[in-house]
């Protein structure tokens, strides 16, 4: 990538295109998943059609308009399998059916069906480090002895100590606390640990097994041939565990950690691409958490995965310079291998964009989550809907999680007594955990349910807040200055700009505290970080700005600008 430097004049210098097995037609609907706008549905908190105060099925059927109105080319569903809930539906007791407070298989078979016909592709997750101890496997390795084959596809282990009251290791949960529970034996009496890196309710299988790696490649086909078009595959590189079980160590070197990121999952993901690659165009998305780009991008090699979520770029503190920095990396990464970037700034897991810019550090690390952290929503919200201006700008594919596009804070007063996140209580109380980013959407009305439920009563799984009248889908639509009214009209221009989505990008000359990237020749998305105004380079149209322009078309603090670039010489 080349930055172009001559004094206010934008010219626009390539990234590196997409080079090996990269050769492609980006309008190719095969290779859909290279720029497509995806929104993330989290099916408790989207829609309730029954009134029984949890989103459903037939409620995301409802709203499919308001998808399609959106302007988004697939949604992402997270799981919406039958579960207890132990982790939001991350804990799945049966991969072939729908838990039936969301609805039923057909219904789902239906929406899949429905949705295609307004354009929209539907992706599932797929959560394979874990079951739920409720799954069939788990509750026969619990009735089964110490050493029995239904064992063996789980962690099971006798602890250390005389009496074995020590777990087998010193591994920590993801959640926090220790990653291994104690059962009990039939008699009553103390038995064998078995290990969790997430909730107790999450048992870990075992990837060496080979019922294990059969079983997800049926998942996958099962919910291939019902039209869907992608799998989010959930805690992607954590699957593979060292069989000796070694304590994790200071700092183990890129691949030699025994449960992260170990080398043999790329054969696993090497034959599930062999699945995905028997129907077309079926795309193989991995959340991936991995701070090395070598070990990252071979995730993304043409025969392993397609896609990967990019979350550099989402715990990018709110500046130009790390932002770039961000950017710059993961286009080079990228192209390394002819993968398309992802750009995410947010998810059903992380502190909410306005909330997050609103603070004095702008930055999102799990550890640092905390009550009362003084916050400003008014320069949030600017940040966030300038954010999302450039998230759109860029090549490759964007991820918008449900209610990003209206502006919703994170809610941090929810009634301890409501609360369900494992993360929070495993935490002792001291992280609010991730409630606060899946309170139910306002759609219509003044007060809550604010048309989430038709029930003017019901009791919805986690309540909302009273200040949200302002924010309803419903409100926002007649409001063209509305975050929703801003995310439609440049979820349409990316649509309909040649150069937006996926492809080359190059960067303008700027101020430091400004951020300039280019598409094609005569596009440019230009972001204030400053405080100050700024004059916007030389443009023939401002197609969009986040905020109101001033005077003169400065472009104001905290602000990004979508211009078209005057035709070249
Ligand atoms: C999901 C989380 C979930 C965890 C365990 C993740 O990365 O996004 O919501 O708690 O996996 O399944």
């Amino acid at each position: 990538m080349v930055i172009a430097s001559q004094a206010g004049q934008p010219t626009a210098d390539p990234s590196p295109s997409p080079q090996p097995g990269g050769s492609f037609d980006p309008s190719s609907p095969a290779l859909w998943w290279r720029g497509a706008a995806i929104y993330e549905i989290y099916p408790r908190s989207f829609s309730d059609a029954d009134g029984d105060g949890t989103g459903d099925l037939a409620g995301v059927r409802q709203r499919l308009r308001y998808l399609s109105d959106l302007g988004v080319d697939a949604v992402w569903f997270t799981p919406w399998y039958p579960s207890p809930m132990a982790d939001g539906g991350y804990d799945v007791s049966d991969y072939r059916a729908i838990d039936p407070s969301y609805g039923t298989l057909g219904q789902a078979e239906e929406l899949i069906a429905a949705a295609a016909e307004l354009g929209i592709r539907t992706i599932v997750d797929v959560v394979p480090n874990h079951v739920s101890d409720q799954h069939p496997w788990f509750q026969a390795a619990l009735h089964a002895p110490a050493g029995s084959a239904e064992r063996q596809r789980f962690w099971f282990r006798p602890g250390r100590g005389v009496d074995g009251d020590e777990p087998p290791n010193g591994w920590i949960s993801e959640f926090g606390g220790r990653a291994w529970t104690r059962t009990r034996n039939p008699d009553g009496s103390p038995g064998e640990w078995y290990l969790h890196l997430f909730a107790p309710g999450q048992p870990d299988l075992n990837w060496g097994h080979s019922e294990v790696r059969l079983e997800h490649e049926e998942v996958l086909r099962f919910w291939f041939d019902r039209g869907v078009a992608g799998i989010r595959i959930d805690s992607a590189a954590l699957l593979v565990k060292d069989p000796d079980l070694p304590e994790v160590g200071d700092r183990p070197e890129p691949g030699e950690h025994p449960y992260i990121d170990r080398d043999e999952l790329q054969e696993i993901y090497r034959s599930w691409r062999v699945v995905a690659n028997s129907y077309d165009d079926r795309a193989l998305i991995g959340e991936l958490w991995l701070s090395d780009p070598d070990r990252f991008i071979r995730y993304l090699r043409p025969d392993v995965l397609n896609s990967a979520f990019n979350f550099d770029f989402l715990v990018c503190p709110w500046d130009a310079g790390r932002l770039r920095a961000a950017i710059e990396e993961t286009i080079a990464v990228h192209g390394r291998v002819g993968a398309p970037a992802t750009w995410v700034l947010s998810n059903h897991d992380v502190t909410r964009p306005v909330t997050r810019y609103g603070r004095a550090d702008t930055s999102f690390a799990f550890g640092d989550k905390r009550y009362g952290i003084p916050t400003d929503l008014d320069i949030g919200r600017r940040r966030a809907r300038a954010a999302a201006l450039l998230t759109m700008a860029l090549p490759g594919c964007v991820y918008i999680y449900q209610g990003e596009e209206l502006g919703l804070p994170e809610v941090e007063d929810l009634p301890p007594d409501r609360l369900q996140d494992p993360m929070h209580f495993r935490s002792s109380g001291v992280d609010p955990g991730r409630d606060g980013c899946r309170v139910p959407l306002p759609w219509s009305g003044e007060e809550p349910p604010y048309g989430f439920s038709p029930r003017a009563s019901a009791d919805l799984w986690l309540p909302q807040p009273k200040d949200w009248a302002d924010l309803t889908v419903e409100l926002q639509e007649r409001d063209p200055s509305s975050t929703l009214s801003l995310y439609r009209s440049a979820l349409q221009l990316r649509r309909e700009h040649p150069s937006l989505g996926d492809g080359d990008m190059g960067w303008l000359s700027t101020a430091p505290d400004v951020l300039g990237i280019t598409r094609g020749g005569d596009f440019a998305c230009v972001v204030n970080f400053g405080l100050e105004p700024v004059t916007l380079p030389p443009h023939d149209q401002v197609l969009l700005a986040s905020d109101e322009m001033l005077k003169g078309g400065r472009l104001p603090a905290d602000t990004a600008a979508w211009i078209r670039l005057p035709a070249g010489p």
